[in-house]
């Protein structure tokens, strides 16, 4: 396995990421755990010390254990990681003057005749290799046994090593994605380390159980189900780790999609065997909603019911002492950057904010890790089924924000239904998994019709899909006219109530994904 000293940079999970995609083991540990000590009982194969935003030149900033240079293993000093490096082998590292401070995109180019050695163990043989860089300080003078091999305008040691102990030291971000070859490197350096690239995420989901075991130890445990995939991933993980100590809760709040709670309940039920309480809680959430037309009442309505109701139903298990949240490493990132602000740690309404504090209860989060596809690979080696790993995102006030205006019971069984047709034809033409999100709404509008012999006087549905790497920004899915059209009649003949059929073409920006 491999060893990860933090010292605090916003990026280290990437590294984690990296070395997960080369099939490495590793574990992350903060520098202020890494003592002499521990790295020995660890005995890594490898180290990694993460970049951080201290400077080395402060007096108390943080150092890696001695013990790390003596373990006779390769070693990667990433940005604050190769300063602290450089400092602690008996080089000098000076304080970033704003001449050589180096943020954004740069370029290294090989180091006189070095590119041989370059060529095969980083860069592509053109000669330039785009690199990350993030650094203020920088070094100045590099320790004894240390080769230059690669410069960059900026960093002149932008890539160091002393290949006759295995030390590696690099100024820029091998990890990020805007150091396109950065993978290359790491692969270099575990190959280097004797690493065969056998661990999967088979074994994650075994170290984690006996992570979750450690933690829990006989304790009740809740869990919020909504039947998203971070939250049924948490859900089964735990089952599988504690068992009948998990109860989760899933909340029916009367804006899910068509059959979606009994479905939901009955796979986490029958297949799983999952302790579960099912909360019908529709006319709670309906009758608040009754009147309310402005989008962020709406949002904050049901915010503050589920939390309510959750809170009513957690109450009754008796003994919990833990809160079981699917939170994921970006939604981690988010809130650290944010940090001093206000909490931005409540993605959506199944994490649960504010009520771990309020119950006493402490947090498991066993997909801080990762990333959502990792989280989808593990479902799937979770046995989850591959058509609930790939559904498309759905927001945590479900149909209320795809019903622009008043909500009432007429219009969401309509539109439940019209949903229903619209991504069964998407389903059955074979779309599904090429487009990131799509669903009916319903318009806050009658309009005229004719069907037969009569004129009709009924709602209007929009239909949408859009293309996105993460929501932030969308493109329209281009739908055949054909699909359309045929998708048009089966809606207006197969749902009651509706008699006019739009598709919104709408991409973000300047429009959101959903309605309101
Ligand atoms: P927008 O509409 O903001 O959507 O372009 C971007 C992504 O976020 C989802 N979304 C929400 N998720 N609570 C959620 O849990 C919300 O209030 C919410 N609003 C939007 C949306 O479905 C899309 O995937």
């Amino acid at each position: 396995r491999l060893l990860i000293i933090d010292f605090g940079s916003q990026v280290t999970q990437l590294i984690a990421r990296r070395l997960r995609e080369l099939s490495v083991y590793c574990e992350i540990h903060p520098y202020q755990n890494a003592t002499d000590a521990f790295v020995k009982e660890f005995a890594p194969k490898a180290i990694i010390f993460s970049g951080g935003p201290d400077s080395v030149m402060r007096e108390g900033s943080p150092r890696p254990p001695k013990a790390a240079y003596e373990m006779g293993v390769p070693i990667l000093g990433i940005c604050y990681g190769q300063q602290v490096m450089m400092h602690d082998l008996g080089g000098r590292v000076e304080a970033g003057e704003h001449a050589t401070a180096e943020f954004g995109r740069a370029y290294v180019t090989p180091k006189d005749d070095r590119d041989a050695f370059l060529n095969g163990w980083f860069m592509d043989g053109t000669g330039k290799e785009q690199v990350w860089m993030s650094h203020g300080d920088h070094v100045a003078e590099i320790a004894p046994g240390f080769e230059v091999y690669g410069t960059s305008p900026g960093a002149p040691f932008a890539i160091t090593a002393d290949v006759s102990r295995n030390f590696y030291a690099v100024q820029f971000h091998p990890e990020v994605h805007h150091t396109p070859n950065g993978a290359t490197l790491y692969e270099n350096f575990v190959k280097l380390a004797g690493f065969t690239g056998d661990w999967n995420m088979g074994a994650y989901r075994e170290e984690m159980i006996e992570k979750i075991r450690a933690q829990v130890g006989d304790k009740q445990v809740i869990c919020g189900l909504s039947g998203g995939v971070d939250s049924s991933v948490t859900a089964i993980l735990l089952h599988e780790a504690i068992g009948d100590q998990l109860t989760c809760v899933f909340v029916d709040h009367g804006l899910l999609r068509l059959n979606e709670a009994e479905e939901v309940v009955k796979m986490f039920r029958e297949s799983y065997n999952l302790k579960l309480i099912a909360a019908d809680e529709k006319d709670l959430f309906l009758n608040a909603l009754e009147g309310v037309s402005d989008p962020e009442v709406k949002r904050k309505t049901i915010g503050k019911l589920f939390i309510d109701v959750f809170q009513k139903y957690a109450d009754q298990i008796e003994g919990a002492q833990f809160l079981a949240q699917g939170t994921l490493y970006p939604d981690v990132i988010e809130s650290v950057s944010f940090s001093g602000g206000p909490s931005v740690t409540i993605k959506s309404h199944h994490n649960v904010g504010g009520l771990p504090e309020k119950m006493g209860l402490k947090l498991v989060e066993p997909l801080r890790e990762l990333f959502k596809d990792e989280v989808r690979a593990l479902g799937h080696e979770l046995g989850l089924p591959a058509s609930f790993i790939g559904r498309h995102p759905f927001p945590g006030p479900g149909l209320a924000i795809r019903c622009p205006g008043e909500i009432t019971r007429e219009k969401l069984a309509i539109l439940q239904k019209a949903d229903a047709v619209y991504i069964d034809q998407i389903r059955k033409h074979g779309l599904y998994d090429d487009i990131w999100q799509a669903f009916a709404a319903i318009l806050p509008m009658k309009t005229v019709g004719v069907m037969g012999d009569g004129r009709t006087y009924d709602f209007a549905v929009a239909l949408r899909a859009v293309t996105s790497v993460d929501g932030m920004t969308a493109d329209t899915y281009p739908f055949s006219h054909d699909f359309l059209s045929e998708t048009m009649t089966r809606i207006i003949n197969e749902v009651k109530g509706v008699n006019r059929v739009f598709y919104d073409v709408t991409s973000k920006p300047p429009g959101t994904i959903e309605m309101e």
